[in-house]
This record gives C-alpha cells, sequence and structure tokens, in this order.
C-alpha cells in the first residue's frame, strides 16, 4: 500500500544491479542531507541485452516497491532501464499510480551537459547492446543538439567484468582497448564521450588510460548529481517531500552477503543490504 503522500520518504535510487552506486555515491556527495533507498535487482541483471517488455515491466516493479515503501521521488539510476521504461512509466503509469509522485532517468541531464563539453559536435557513447539499439541518446541529443552526430557503441563485456571484478584485470585491458577502438574507428572527429551505463566509472582508469587525450569522458554521476540538486531547487513541492536523515538504505534481489562484498567497492564504505523479492 502506499503511503501518506504527505509523510516525507527516502529518494529512491534503481538499478538493475550494482552500476547504480556509482551515481548514488556521486548524489550522496552533492546532497548529503536526505534519506535513500537504494535497490539493485541484482537477481535479474544484466539487464542490458532484455527485452524492452522485459526491463519495463521489471522496472516498474521496482518503482512501485519503491513508492509502497515510501519514495515520493524515484531516480533510475541505470542507462538501460531509463532508455526502455522510463517513458511508458512516467507517461502511462504514474497518472495511474500516483500523479504526485516522479521517476527521473539519467539520460536527460546527461545530454543536457553534452552541448556545453563538445566542441566538435561529434560525440561517442559506450552503451550496453540495449541502450545502444534503443537509440536513446541518439535522440535526446537530437532533440537538444540537433546539428550533432552521435556515434553508439554497445560494450557488452563491460558489465560482467565490473560484476565478476575484473576491472583491473588483463581482461578489462583487452576489452576497454578493442571498444575504445571500434568507438573511434567511426569518426576521427569525436572529441567527447558518454559513459552510457552506470558500470562503466568502474573502469574508468583503463578508459582514460587508452583513450586519445583530446577526448574527454564525460562524468555522468556527477552531472545527474548536479541536475538532481537543481531539480529540487525548482521543485520545493517534491524537495518538501524527501524525508532529511542522511541515512541510506540497501535493498537487492540476490543474496544481501553476495551484495554487501561487490557494492562497498562503488560507495567506498561498508554495506549492510537486504533481500527483497520482486514481483
Ligand atoms: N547499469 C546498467 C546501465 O546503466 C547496465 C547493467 C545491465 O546491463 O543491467 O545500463
Amino acid at each position: 500500500m502506499i503511503q501518506n503522500m504527505s509523510t516525507p520518504g527516502p529518494i529512491g535510487v534503481f538499478d538493475s544491479g550494482f552500476g547504480g552506486l556509482s551515481i548514488l555515491r556521486e548524489i550522496r556527495k552533492v546532497l548529503p542531507q536526505y534519506d535513500y533507498l537504494f535497490m539493485g535487482d541484482n537477481a535479474r541483471a544484466p539487464y542490458g541485452s532484455r527485452s524492452f517488455d522485459l526491463v519495463y515491466e521489471f522496472t516498474l516493479q521496482a518503482v512501485r516497491y519503491l513508492f509502497d515503501h515510501g519514495c515520493h521521488l524515484v531516480i533510475l539510476a541505470c542507462n538501460t532501464a531509463s532508455a526502455k521504461a522510463l517513458r511508458t512509466i512516467q507517461q502511462n503509469d504514474l497518472p495511474l499510480i500516483d500523479p504526485s509522485r516522479r521517476v527521473l532517468g539519467v539520460i536527460r541531464p546527461t545530454v543536457e551537459k553534452v552541448g556545453e563539453i563538445s566542441h566538435t559536435g561529434h560525440v561517442g557513447v559506450f552503451g550496453t547492446p540495449g541502450t545502444i539499439q534503443s537509440q536513446s541518446y541518439n535522440i535526446e541529443i537530437a532533440k537538444l543538439h540537433p546539428a550533432f552526430k552521435v556515434y553508439g557503441q554497445a560494450c557488452p563485456m563491460w558489465v560482467p567484468l565490473v560484476e565478476n571484478q575484473e576491472s583491473d584485470g588483463p581482461g578489462a585491458d583487452y576489452f576497454v582497448q578493442k571498444y575504445i577502438n571500434a568507438l573511434l574507428a567511426q569518426s576521427a572527429d569525436i572529441d567527447s564521450v558518454i559513459l552510457g551505463c552506470t558500470h562503466y566509472p568502474l573502469l574508468m582508469d583503463k578508459i582514460k588510460q587508452y583513450m586519445p587525450a583530446h577526448v574527454s569522458v564525460i562524468p555522468q554521476g556527477e552531472i545527474v548529481a548536479e541536475s538532481l540538486a537543481d531539480y529540487m531547487h525548482r521543485h520545493p513541492e517534491m524537495e518538501q517531500r524527501c524525508r532529511r536523515g542522511g541515512t541510506c538504505y540497501y535493498l537487492t534481489t540476490e543474496d544481501a552477503d553476495k551484495f554487501d562484498s561487490l557494492a562497498g567497492i562503488f560507495v567506498n564504505e561498508p554495506v549492510h543490504a537486504e533481500k527483497i523479492t520482486l514481483h
């Protein structure tokens, strides 16, 4: 049962797995005063190669769960869910569930920033196969920066490398170089690259090592955090419904001990998650 709308609740942050923790970490740096409820659907991750319908169904289940547990505002800290589920949830589901609640994604704020960073107007996007196939970045960039050219590169091996704690291993060197080369082969004019998957910041050291120095790697977590701070400023009615306490509580659909051991790498602090079931 959805809690009373006047009772402030935590800000919900959702990802298919661990990646969203890289967004949560940056959000908490900028907005440490609020309570947060993070959920990773680790049992069903990765979402990257799943169908549109399944990503939508799973994401809606997560959003409903977070609403039922007091969140008025939910951030989809997952590019795949933002690409495949956000619009339908905002347009079709929210009006029926509770029009006063909000679900925000990570693609739009990232795209808003690209115009300030790229000088050539040739922008690369690394993402999961689902995000790249959805063309969500191309569509959003075309709306805001119609003259820009967007080059997508799916990186199906990067999420498994991160999830299996191989970000520093030789396999990561191989696959980071492979996808960077494939992206840059699409255009010599690319001067900025969006890491369009919340897992990818964990590969940042290697990405920077192999990316030519003139190409900017756009930090999505910081951008989303600044955009959320701006949203709170512009929406005092929502800000008042976000509970202040500075706490963070973690939920996972997989084994909690497993979640705790890997989540710590993303947030640099001990994590004690609770296992839940989504349906
Ligand atoms: N964190 C997801 C994203 O940002 C990728 C992981 C997955 O494939 O589930 O797209």
